[in-house]
């Protein structure tokens, strides 16, 4: 377990979130947040740092001072596939709430739970090929031959997306995403982003030719029949709003996937109950999403001055919420620091965030997770996190291990 205790510097630490070492271990740092300076003003990402839980919950709650436009140009910069066109997460009112009322049909609990039993299958598929691949006991990578195939190919269902290429797709949406450190990058690290974000474009635009020549029920298919307002949606809306979808949904969902087993590595007692008990897989994914979760950081822009935690605010300025701050706020979470499937959540977790953007996928996700670790535990007696050394993903944003050997063993 990582405790603030355990690292008695932590009173000096400085949160930089641009520093690797804090991206490794960023909790020691927000605490010390919470407890100096909950709103900071951060240099190497000239935008406001917010770490409190209250802070964050009223930011996110008013989409009219805290705006989400600048969301996605400041997250990717120039390495937006789709930079024509914002996506969903990047909108305000009124366009927002008409595109999120069109996708979310495809996103309520009546049609996620459709896809269970697919989902089943699919974990039991991907374990299948593991077994094929390196017999009955051994090792593997979690990270890359289940948690980034398993996601991509629930939300292919939805999309129509042809899976052939799904192993790409991880090693892309990394490099994409890791474009929010585009400003101590390299050129050459540069140019691999780069190229990520044309392999990105051109895979959607290939999807998008496939759907239209051959219309299905898949959510692709829907968008390009859609209308908004009496217009049809443009190819670049469509490709802008699968864009999000494959990077919203696939990475997040990897990323938990991933970091469940690191927690478990951590928390042998805790592995012990649930191998025993699956009803605490759901508790499991509950406290893993509050205690490191994949999305730790999302972006807002002032539209005019403001005031937040005592801090003013000038009109114009990049407002950081850290969520897995403030899962982690020691006024809402008794002992915090702590990881405990039994805890009593008695406030919502900001994991998916708060307000009008609130994630639109935190069912599908959660389902996924239980089915995912449902069938893992059931076809593997032994399936263990090999290292402590966990190589996290090089983001401040998004949060999962990069690689994770597992030993393991068939029931
Ligand atoms: C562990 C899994 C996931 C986490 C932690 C997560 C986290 C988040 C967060 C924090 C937001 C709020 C962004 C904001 O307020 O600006 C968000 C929004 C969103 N998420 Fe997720 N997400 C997850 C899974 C998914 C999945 C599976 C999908 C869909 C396939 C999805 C689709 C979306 C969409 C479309 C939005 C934008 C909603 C809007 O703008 O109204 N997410 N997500």
């Amino acid at each position: 377990m990582t405790t603030l205790s355990q690292d008695h510097t932590a009173e000096n630490l400085e949160y930089d979130p641009l520093n690797p070492a804090v991206q490794q271990e960023p909790y020691p740092y927000y605490k010390v947040l919470r407890a100096k300076e909950p709103v900071k003003w951060l240099p190497s990402l000239q935008a406001f740092g917010v770490a409190t839980y209250d802070e964050v919950d009223a930011l996110l709650k008013d989409g009219i001072t805290f705006s989400s436009a600048q969301f996605w140009p400041e997250l990717l910069g120039e390495y937006d596939p789709v930079p024509e066109e914002l996506p969903m997460i990047s909108m305000d009112p009124p366009n927002h709430v008409k595109l999120r009322k069109l996708a979310n049909k495809a996103f309520v609990p009546s049609q996620v739970n459709k896809l269970k039993d697919r989902s089943y299958q699919i974990a039991n598929e991907l374990i299948d090929d593991i077994i094929a691949k390196h017999g009955n006991e051994g090792e593997f990578d979690w990270a890359w031959e289940f948690t980034a195939l398993y996601p991509v190919t629930v939300i292919a269902e939805v999309l129509g997306v042809p899976t052939d290429r799904r192993s790409e797709f991880k090693v892309w949406v990394d490099l994409v995403l890791s474009a929010a450190n585009r400003a101590v990058y390299g050129p050459e690290r540069l140019a691999k982003i780069a190229e990520a974000k044309v392999s990105i474009r051109d895979y959607f635009e290939d999807l998008y030719d496939d759907r239209a020549a051959n219309l299905g029920d898949d959510l692709i298919s829907t968008l390009i029949q859609t209308e908004v307002d009496g217009v049809q949606m443009t190819r670049n809306q469509v490709l802008s709003m699968a864009v999000l979808l494959l990077i919203g949904g696939v990475e997040t969902t990897t990323n938990l996937l991933g970091t469940v087993l690191v927690e478990l590595k951590r928390h042998p007692d805790v592995y012990q109950r649930v191998r025993a008990d699956h009803s605490l897989i759901a508790p499991l994914i509950e406290e893993v999403l509050r205690y490191n979760p994949s999305v730790q950081i999302i972006f807002r822009h002032t539209t005019r001055d403001t005031e937040l935690g005592g801090v003013s605010i000038p009109k114009g300025s990049a407002v950081m919420p850290i969520l897995a701050s403030a899962n982690r706020d020691e006024s809402k979470f008794e002992n915090p620091e702590v990881f405990d499937i039994d805890r009593k959540i008695e406030v919502p977790l900001m994991s998916f965030g708060q307000g009008p953007h609130y994630c639109m996928g935190n069912y599908l996700s959660r389902m996924e997770a239980r089915s995912a670790l449902e069938v893992a535990f059931s076809r593997f007696a032994e399936l263990d996190v090999i290292s402590d050394d966990i190589h996290w993903i090089d983001s401040y944003f998004a949060r999962g291990p990069h690689t994770l050997p597992v030993r393991f063993k068939t029931a």
